[in-house]
């Protein structure tokens, strides 16, 4: 299975939690595509060709991300408006059919906020349902999510190191 990860963080070098996820999985697995979204476009013209290449060339895409505003950064938001096009990924044609979807995902809320009536209102899921409906609409399958709560809290470098075994873990599953 030949997997993608399309990585959305504004500035990776002050990252903690995705940062740290990438170097783990590029000790044990330098067979993954890191694609870096906003290293390759810092002006944010995404070339539209070249991302439906690298998808059709990927078996499994994972979208990995800090949370921003219950919500995925903007440039992300960008690359699935203008990449996944009437024609291309749906339509007539579906070229993602039958390839895998996931999601790793950093906050800075602590798990037990995000419950039904917690500080942040809802369970994670709701954030990553848009990705889940994206994937059904395409005929591809949505496979699961990995996620690292309260990337702020004292307690999150300890944490970090065994999510960061476990992401390796979640990107790599046969
Ligand atoms: C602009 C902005 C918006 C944020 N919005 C949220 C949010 O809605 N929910 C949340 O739990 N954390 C939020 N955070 C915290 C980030 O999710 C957290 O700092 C990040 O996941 C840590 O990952 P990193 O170390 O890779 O940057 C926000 C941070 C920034 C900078």
């Amino acid at each position: 299975m030949k997997t993608i990860i399309i990585l959305a963080h504004p500035n990776i070098e002050s990252s903690v939690v995705n940062k740290k996820w990438i170097d783990a999985l590029a000790k044990s697995n330098p067979e993954v595509t890191v694609h870096n979204l906003y290293q390759t476009y810092p002006d944010w013209k995404i070339n539209v060709d070249a991302e439906q290449q690298l998808l059709a060339q990927h078996d499994r895409i994972i979208f990995e991300y800090p949370v921003y505003w219950f919500n995925m950064p903007p440039l992300l938001k960008k690359w699935f408006d203008e990449v996944l096009t009437y024609g291309w990924a749906y339509g007539p044609k579906y070229s993602l059919e039958g390839k895998e979807f996931g999601v790793a995902i950093s906050t800075g809320g602590v798990e037990d906020a995000y419950k039904a009536g917690g500080a942040d209102s809802y369970p994670i899921t709701t954030f990553i349902s848009q990705i889940e409906a994206s994937a059904k609409y395409l005929h591809a399958n949505y496979h699961s999510y990995h996620v690292f709560h309260g990337a702020l809290s004292s307690d999150a470098t300890e944490r970090l190191e065994e999510n960061a075994k476990a992401f390796v873990k979640f990107v790599t599953a046969v």
